[in-house]
Order: structure tokens, then C-alpha cells, then sequence
């Protein structure tokens, strides 16, 4: 059974922009926002069979939704996340308080050590990668391999519209990666192409990449990515895999699309 963590879109909205997606002139339509969320939910509950854990929404804070980037968590180990925008560091508190509530052994950055959770940090069972510069800071994730004991790769984001390594990089069950080498510098697509054989890499054409194929959520034989991403879905079922187009462009003006809207906690 998957567990995940979401928030619901109840105060989602486009206040600020930080990052190229966002447009205060791109105004949120609150109604299909909240179809597209429930959607998505239902989708996850009924057809992936994943269990869902709800957490109370902020007046105020429109990104809260994005619980990809509420922390990291391993086992019964949770990190916080340290935003590096003023406007998302409001949500600290809440997630770090989501943790605390529900038991997990929480482990605090420094501040100032700018790190932004599962959008940022994501692997397979034998090899985590860590997406750097745009928004976590590479030296966080010399302390995340301390508390975590475990090797992380930095990959450098050299493309502002990829600012998450969430949005260009998504490991699947059976060990593929599913990716958009452009998102990452020359070194950082080597050292990915090192770690990962060329047959488990399944590389999206740019017009999906633009779309955020690469975030999707995958559990098990399952994957929910946006809709309209056919290549992908074509190079997804190839490989054996249940695809799920879903309509998220509500989130997509805020820079966020399946996989940002989700946390896994196991
Ligand atoms: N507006 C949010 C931000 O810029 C979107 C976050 C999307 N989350 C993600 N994991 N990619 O921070």
C-alpha cells in the first residue's frame, strides 16, 4: 500500500510568481482547480490504490498544495523542507508540524540551508539523485546523506522552467527513469546516464517535457501524469505500464502538476 500526502486546493491560487510558470495575470479558475484536484484524488484512491493522507489547508498559503515539497521523508525519518523564496518558507511550520504530529523522527536543516523536499530529492532504491541551484542549494544534501545515510547524486538544473528535479526526473517502479536530459547540465546528464543503463532510460521529447510529463506519480504498474503527454504515454505502455492522463492545467499556472501535488510517505 502507498501512502501520500496532499493538501486540499481550498486557498490555491497564482499571488506571487517564482518561478516562470507563474503569472499574476494568469488568474486560477478556483472551480476547475478544485475538479482537477478531486480528479486527480479520485484517481489515486480508486484506480492506483494508493492511501491517502489529507492535511488541513492555510489561509494565505496558495502552494501549500504542492505537499511534494512539504520535506523529505525515508522510513520513519522526515527532513522539512527550507524554501528558498520567502513566499513558500510561511508553509515550514505546517509541514514541520505534519511530521511532528504524526510520529516521525524529524530532523531540521540549518536555516538558510535551502532545500525543497521530494520536488527536489528522488531515486531509486540503490541510487538518490538531488536536483540543485534553482532551488535547494547543493550543500544541503551533504547534511540529507548524513541524516539519511545514504549516497545522494547532485544534478545540477540549468533550465528555470525545471526548477525541481521533480519536473524533468521521475523514477519508475520497475526501474526505469523516465527524463528530459536538457533539464540538466552536461556533467549531470553523464552522471545519470553512469548510474542508469541505457535501457531502463525512457527520454521525453520536449513539447511533454513542456507539458510535465516527467511529473507524474508512478505506484506499482500505475502511472498519473498530465494529459495531452502522448509520446509518453506511448513510451509508458511500451514498458508494461497502466498509464492515467488527468487535466491538471489549473496547477500547471502555478508550476505544479501531478507528482508536486502529492508526498510520498512510504
Ligand atoms: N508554485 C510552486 C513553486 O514554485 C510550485 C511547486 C511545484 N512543486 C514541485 N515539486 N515541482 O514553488
Amino acid at each position: 500500500m502507498s501512502r501520500l500526502l496532499v493538501c486540499p486546493p481550498e486557498y490555491f491560487q497564482v499571488e506571487y510568481e517564482i518561478n516562470p510558470w507563474m503569472r499574476l495575470s494568469n488568474e486560477v479558475n478556483r472551480e476547475r482547480a478544485r475538479d482537477q484536484w478531486y480528479g486527480l484524488m479520485r484517481v489515486l484512491e480508486q484506480q492506483v490504490g494508493a492511501l491517502l493522507e489529507r492535511m488541513q489547508p492555510v489561509p494565505g498559503l496558495p502552494d501549500m498544495v504542492f505537499t511534494a515539497n512539504a520535506g523529505a521523508v525515508v522510513g520513519s525519518r522526515a527532513v522539512p523542507s527550507r524554501f528558498r523564496h520567502p513566499e513558500r518558507r510561511r508553509e515550514e511550520a505546517s509541514f514541520e508540524a505534519w511530521f511532528r504530529d504524526h510520529g516521525y523522527e524529524v530532523a531540521m536543516l540549518e536555516e538558510g540551508q535551502y532545500f525543497e523536499g521530494a520536488g527536489d530529492l528522488l531515486g531509486f532504491p540503490d541510487a538518490w539523485f538531488g536536483g540543485y541551484r534553482q532551488r535547494t542549494d547543493i550543500r544541503a544534501y551533504t547534511r540529507l546523506s548524513e541524516i539519511f545515510k545514504h549516497e545522494i547524486i547532485p544534478v545540477e538544473l540549468v533550465d528555470t522552467r525545471f526548477y525541481h528535479l521533480d519536473t524533468c526526473f521521475c523514477p519508475l517502479s520497475s526501474g526505469e527513469l523516465l527524463y528530459y536530459p536538457p533539464a540538466f547540465d552536461p556533467y549531470g546528464q553523464t552522471v545519470i546516464a553512469e548510474r542508469i543503463a541505457e535501457h531502463r532510460r525512457l527520454v521525453v521529447p520536449q513539447p511533454d517535457a513542456l507539458r510535465f510529463a516527467c511529473n507524474a506519480v508512478c505506484v506499482g504498474k500505475h502511472v498519473v501524469l498530465p494529459a495531452g503527454c502522448h509520446d509518453t504515454v506511448k513510451l509508458l505502455e511500451a514498458r508494461g505500464y497502466e498509464t492515467h492522463p488527468l487535466p491538471l492545467d489549473e496547477f500547471m499556472k502555478a508550476g505544479g502538476s501531478a507528482k508536486c501535488l502529492t508526498l510520498a510517505l512510504d
